[in-house]
């Protein structure tokens, strides 16, 4: 079947977080099934852009309210993605820099998303699935069914996949005119609380739902910020499918960014190696335990609780670790984090920036995970940490309560707790820092998550049973 997936996102092209990586590794996987799939995103200035070369495959135009856009749809020609990428360009709204953050986020994703739909409507032959993910393309199965130039559209079966439902995109009814001319008889469609709310549209107009793990999903009905009554209401098409990782790029085997590959038949040595460049690069004693968080520095992953948990571990126990810390977010808490460097010298360093290489190392070198999120769709830093043979240290939440089973009492492969909060973490890591000193144990627990298949296999089996269950 044809398969075209819309989103925000798509690595390598456009990265914030694991949306990009999913976007740009369930297609491929899809493919190998002998299955077409297409991804489109919004053309920004990022460095893939600059890096390839596009084609010119559809020039159209596009009226949103008083606004009227030309969009060019361009084609990454060599395929390097393994699939067909094509980005929507419109000048002056989506080709910026940043794919988040700007005063008129809700204009630009809007005509995105009408520029797809005009695009698609001239298509000769359709797609069998429009997939779209998260809320910046949730009004698209609405405006397939319910705008009356897109009629040829309507009958298209719908998916919509939820990577996190805290953000909405809400948007106040004096933009409803944005839209090409629709049934106003539907307006209900589009309303969750007199807003417009395109995640709540997209659930109650997509013909099936699913989060990314079956965890959050259950979580939803009972806390998805104001949406849990439509949760429960819709719960009959919706489900949870875990993601898988990319396996092609997150290998210790082949990673050309790590400093030694290793294989689960030689990790011990390759492990230790690559400890050795990080402990190097940072000053840091390669025989202390390595503990790193790799992520967005925001209270959703409890990285406010990180500066007070690492300085209470440090109080209590003295120096006999090592914290290493890559990520970019809230500006409190990067200086939080930030400040600690001057204070635990030659044991602690923060880096606050988005670096795909040192994540690759940091994951390879280190030996625990910390991952004390507060909400986590599925989370892939547990499953790529795993795959390198670090223990993820994780809140029992989500899509880390899927994945990640405790060594002891679950007799699994990693450390879990309840409650975000420091004397939580704290206590994680006092249990992390006594198996690091039975070495014996830990290198076995290591064998046994390097095993466990976290590829896409299985999930992209099961996005295409979801897809044929609606055809
Ligand atoms: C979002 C979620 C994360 C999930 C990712 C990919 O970033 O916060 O938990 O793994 O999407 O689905």
């Amino acid at each position: 079947m044809e398969i075209l997936h819309i989103s925000a996102e798509c690595y390598p092209m456009a990265k914030v977080g694991g949306l990009a990586d999913v976007v740009g590794s369930l297609p491929k996987y899809q493919q190998n099934l002998g299955h077409i799939a297409k991804v489109v995103v919004p053309m920004y200035r990022t460095k893939f852009l600059y890096d390839n070369d596009w084609e010119v495959v559809h020039k159209g135009s596009i009226k949103m309210g008083a606004y009227s856009n030309e969009f060019t749809i361009i084609k990454e020609k060599l395929n390097k993605t393994g699939f067909d990428l094509y980005c929507v360009d419109i000048n002056g709204l989506l080709d910026r820099e940043k794919v988040y953050g700007y005063e008129d986020d809700t204009e630009r994703f809007t005509a995105f998303q009408i520029a797809v739909l005009e695009w698609l409507n001239q298509w000769n032959h359709k797609p069998d699935i429009v997939h779209v993910h998260d809320y910046h393309a949730g009004l698209i199965p609405f405006m397939m069914r319910n705008c009356f130039q897109f009629a040829s559209l309507s009958s298209i079966p719908t998916v919509l996949t939820i990577h996190n439902a805290q953000y909405q995109g809400w948007m106040s009814w004096d933009k409803g005119n944005y839209f090409p001319a629709w049934d106003t008889w539907k307006w209900g469609l589009l309303d969750w609380g007199n807003t417009i709310n395109p995640l709540a549209c997209a659930i109650k107009t997509a013909d099936k739902v699913n989060t990314v793990s079956p965890g959050y999903m259950e979580e939803l009905m009972h806390n998805a910020n104001g949406l849990e009554a439509l949760f429960r209401q819709e719960w009959a098409k919706c489900s949870g499918i875990i993601n898988g990782i990319d396996y092609m790029v997150w290998n210790p085997e082949t990673d050309s960014y790590i400093m030694d590959n290793f294989s689960i038949k030689d990790f011990k040595a390759g492990k230790q190696l690559n400890k050795k460049k990080l402990c190097d690069d940072f000053d840091m004693d390669i025989n202390l335990p390595l503990f790193i968080f790799i992520g967005r520095l925001v209270g959703e992953k409890s990285a406010d609780l990180l500066a007070p948990a690492i300085s209470r571990a440090f109080e209590e126990h003295g120096k006999i670790l090592n914290i290493l810390i890559l990520g970019s977010g809230e500006p409190s808490v990067e200086h939080a984090l930030y400040s600690l460097n001057n204070k635990w010298v030659g044991y602690y360093n923060t880096q606050i920036s988005y670096n795909e290489k040192l994540s690759h190392q940091m994951y390879a070198g280190a030996d625990f995970l910390l991952m004390p999120s507060r909400v986590e769709p599925c989370g892939l830093n547990q499953l790529y940490a795993m795959r390198y043979g670090t223990m993820p240290l994780v809140r029992k939440t989500g899509g880390l309560k899927d994945t990640v089973p405790d060594f002891g009492d679950e007799g699994g492969y990693g450390i879990t707790f309840i409650q975000a909060s420091v004397e939580d973490i704290t206590h994680a890591m006092q249990r992390a820092i006594t198996l690091y000193n039975n070495q014996k144990q830990l290198n076995k627990l290591r064998e046994t998550m390097m095993n466990v298949n976290n590829s896409w296999e299985q999930s992209a089996s099961k996005y295409i049973d979801l897809y044929s269950s609606i055809l």
